[in-house]
């Protein structure tokens, strides 16, 4: 029986949880031990990470019971939501909700919900720059998270507003591709205005720092990046870092973009043209100093890149 206190990770076998959990592990005397939560104790993930030393536990963001188990013991729960895995806002509101019982139900001291802000206040309801999705959405996977917000009221919880991640070069096959004549393009509707971007892994790093702060972030809204850059900048990054030939920036019109054909072509079409369109917004709703003061090791993208540079596929 450990006398740490116990952080209930969701999420613990993906990028943000799985930051978190490591970051937990790699801090043995930091007061705090991870439970990891999956679906699947067996999985290759979750094996890795019994082997390192934490407590997997089986859960499933659709069965709220299993939540309350899996919170039941726990001084802290960090709450993560997978929109990419069924592309559906309610599904995922429905999913934020059972963490937020299980997490009261439990009676934990903190919880971090990781979510993004509500795109539809940025535009008025009759704004047609964009397409509504799925009924009521402008970004169903940042509309959604802001809306699961208040299924946390009540809860000593920390709102956790998180960032593109650059890793989606290599989960997302964002990566510049290269051509038959040779010549390395990428294709976005961002015109020249900055990505707030950051490496997958710091989110979990950061996340601790918020946990380890105490009662410091309990109510409060934390906008987390690292480093903001024009997808140009990534681009002439990426040909340093890579060695790779110049990368040609199409920046091509969101509808343009939206009529891509690719699974979540207008979901990411609309995200990408907020990015554009309210690129002063975005970036004033996450704070650089105060992500570095979470995570002193926070990453700018060359170090990212410099660690990562063998997952891009280039
Ligand atoms: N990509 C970006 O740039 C970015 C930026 C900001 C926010 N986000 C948000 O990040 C979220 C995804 O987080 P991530 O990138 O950390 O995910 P991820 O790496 O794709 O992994 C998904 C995690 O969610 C768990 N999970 C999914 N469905 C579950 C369920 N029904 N029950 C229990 N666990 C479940 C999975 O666990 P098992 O499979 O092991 O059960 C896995 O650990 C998305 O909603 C996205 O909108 C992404």
């Amino acid at each position: 029986m450990t006398n740490k206190k116990i952080i209930a990770v969701v999420g613990s076998t993906g990028s943000q949880g799985g930051g978190l959990v490591h970051a937990i592990l790699d801090d043995p005397n930091g007061g705090f031990a991870p439970r990891a939560i999956t679906r699947d104790p067996h999985k290759d993930k979750a094996k890795a990470l019994a082997a390192k030393g934490a407590e997997v536990v089986q859960a499933n963001l659709d069965d709220v019971e299993s939540l309350k188990k899996v919170f039941a013991g726990a001084y802290a729960v960090y709450g993560v939501t997978n929109f990419w895995e069924h592309f559906s806002a309610e599904k995922e509101k429905a999913q934020a909700k059972n963490i937020a019982d299980a997490a009261k139900a439990a009676g934990v001291k903190h919880v971090i919900w990781s979510t993004l802000e509500d795109t539809r206040k940025l535009m008025k309801p009759d704004d047609t720059r964009m397409p509504i999705l799925q009924g009521k959405y402008r970004v169903p996977h940042f509309d959604g998270k802001a809306d699961a917000n208040a299924f946390f009221t009540g809860l000593p919880v920390t709102y956790l507003v998180t960032s593109f991640y650059w890793d989606n070069l290599f989960l997302f096959g964002l990566a510049p591709k290269k051509g038959t004549d040779g010549v390395y393009s990428w294709t976005f509707p961002m015109g020249n205005a900055k990505l707030a971007g950051m490496a997958a892994e710091d989110i979990g790093k950061t996340a601790y720092g918020i946990f380890k702060a105490g009662n410091q972030y309990i109510g409060k809204t934390v906008g987390i990046v690292s480093q903001h850059l024009t997808i140009a900048e990534m681009g002439e990054k990426l040909t340093k870092g890579l060695g790779i030939g110049p990368v040609t920036y199409h920046a091509v019109d969101a509808n343009i973009y939206r009529s891509l054909g690719f699974p979540g072509a207008d979901e990411m079409g609309n995200m990408f043209q907020v990015y554009r369109d309210f690129e002063q917004e975005v970036l004033r709703a996450r704070s650089v100093e105060t992500t570095r003061s979470l995570n002193p090791q926070l990453q700018n993208f060359d170090q990212w890149l410099a660690k990562n540079k063998s997952r891009v596929p280039v």
